[in-house]
């Protein structure tokens, strides 16, 4: 959810600012691009250098660096931040950000920011309760700022009571929930196929293909970017699936993903199939290592399953449909005809005579054809970037 995501997080006066530091640490794990801000308390408590040897950046707590007299231009800072993180938020600077004044770089960055702002409270719990505490936080949420409502448990003064800063792990797991609420296909379970199958001759041997499943890889990590539960069923490939919304299930034969898909589809809300499945199996497997002969040798094959055209006849209203064609010549009257045959609701069209298309490339270049037969045609751009095509389009479908 955090992947790429660029968050500035401003750190204030407060004893749980070492607590930053394991926040930093997360932010980034979870692939975030982290921009610490600190105010000048802050910096009592925990030095710039960890922060900074951790986010990989400068930490920025001045409007103007004096040791080299540059600017630090808090209006960029604020445009800059997909999300705008305060952990923790002391009382005096929710007052600031309350009441619009910005004698630092930080409340100066909020004032400017256009994301989301989330903050996490870190006082003790007789300011926590203060009215004019609570008037400032009930004036935030009023901006549409979102609260990380503080525990419940020791404080620094010694005395016992709310006002703690929320435990890092709460406050990303609290940041990744809210920004999945949000996010256009959640709530949704899509299947993805992805890779090659292979099917066996003997023991040692199979007739497979060239697909390296990076594709369909990519297509289930932006679905479930953008909030779905993925169930990714994937032939043989060397490929991680590194998103915590994809469930991956491995298969080796055609027979196995139909198997699975079937499995799979009854619960889905859409399904994208961009597996190469084999179209032809051999009609029996040796058990036995197939010893070389003399002359020729040939293996008798029979039709797989169309795994897409059984879905197409199994799709219910409210369930999308997607395959792929991948072609050579009559390109796009053989995508349709596909789109036609399997009851699909787009098709992926990618020819082979097109320069930076086909498998174990990084790159694809697709037309996308819906039933209406409107088209829409793509420049060749990596695979992560044609996933983003893809998953718009089914976005837009399922909207
Ligand atoms: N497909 C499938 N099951 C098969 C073969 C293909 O589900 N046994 C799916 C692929 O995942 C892809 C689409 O069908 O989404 C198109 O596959 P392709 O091999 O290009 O088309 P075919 O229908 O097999 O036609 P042809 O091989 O004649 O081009």
């Amino acid at each position: 959810m955090l992947e790429g995501k660029k968050i500035v997080l401003g750190i204030c006066g407060s004893i749980a600012a070492y607590k930053a530091a394991i926040l930093v640490r997360l932010l980034v794990k979870a692939g975030a691009e982290v921009q610490v801000v600190m105010t000048a308390d802050a910096v009592s408590f925990i030095t710039p250098l960890t922060l900074s040897t951790l986010s990989k950046k400068p930490v920025l707590v001045n409007y103007f660096e004096p040791n080299t007299g540059t600017w630090n231009n808090h209006v960029k800072l604020g445009l800059w931040a997909d999300l705008f993180l305060i952990a923790p938020a002391s009382a005096n600077t929710l007052a600031k950000m309350a009441n619009g004044q910005c004698d630092n770089l930080l409340t100066a960055a909020y004032l400017s920011a256009k994301c989301p702002v989330y903050f996490a409270p870190a006082m003790d719990l007789d300011m926590w309760r203060h009215p004019s505490a609570l008037n400032n936080v009930q004036k935030l949420l009023s901006y549409n700022n979102i609260l990380i409502q503080p525990g419940t448990g020791e404080l620094a003064s010694g005395l016992h009571g709310e006002g703690r800063m929320a435990e890092p792990e709460e406050i990303l797991a609290f940041i990744t929930i809210d920004i999945a609420k949000t996010l256009p296909l959640t709530g949704k379970q899509i299947l993805v196929t992805a890779g090659p199958t292979y099917e066996a001759i003997d023991p040692v041997r199979f007739i497979g293909n060239h697909s390296s499943g990076k594709m369909g890889f990519a297509i289930a990590h932006e679905i479930a970017e953008q909030g779905a539960i993925v169930t990714l069923v994937t032939g043989p490939t060397a490929l991680t699936a590194r998103h915590p919304a994809i469930k991956r299930v491995d298969v080796t034969s055609a027979a196995e993903m139909l198997e699975a898909c079937l499995v799979h589809f009854e619960n889905a809300d859409a399904c994208v199939m961009s597996a190469a499945v084999a179209d032809y199996t051999p009609v029996t497997v040796s058990e036995q290592k197939i010893k070389k002969q003399d002359d020729g040798f040939c293996i008798d094959l029979k039709k797989t399953i169309d795994i897409l055209k059984v879905l197409g006849e199994r799709k219910r209203k409210g369930q999308f449909l997607i395959g792929f064609a991948l072609e050579t010549q009559n390109e796009e009257q053989n995508a349709i005809d596909k789109l036609k045959k399997k009851n699909l609701d787009l098709i992926i069209l990618n020819s082979l005579n097109d320069n930076g298309a086909g498998f174990k490339l990084d790159t694809n270049k697709i037309t996308i054809i819906d039933s209406n037969l409107e088209k829409t045609t793509f420049d060749t751009k990596s695979k992560t970037e044609v996933a983003v095509d893809i998953c718009r389009k089914l976005i837009a479908l399922m909207q």
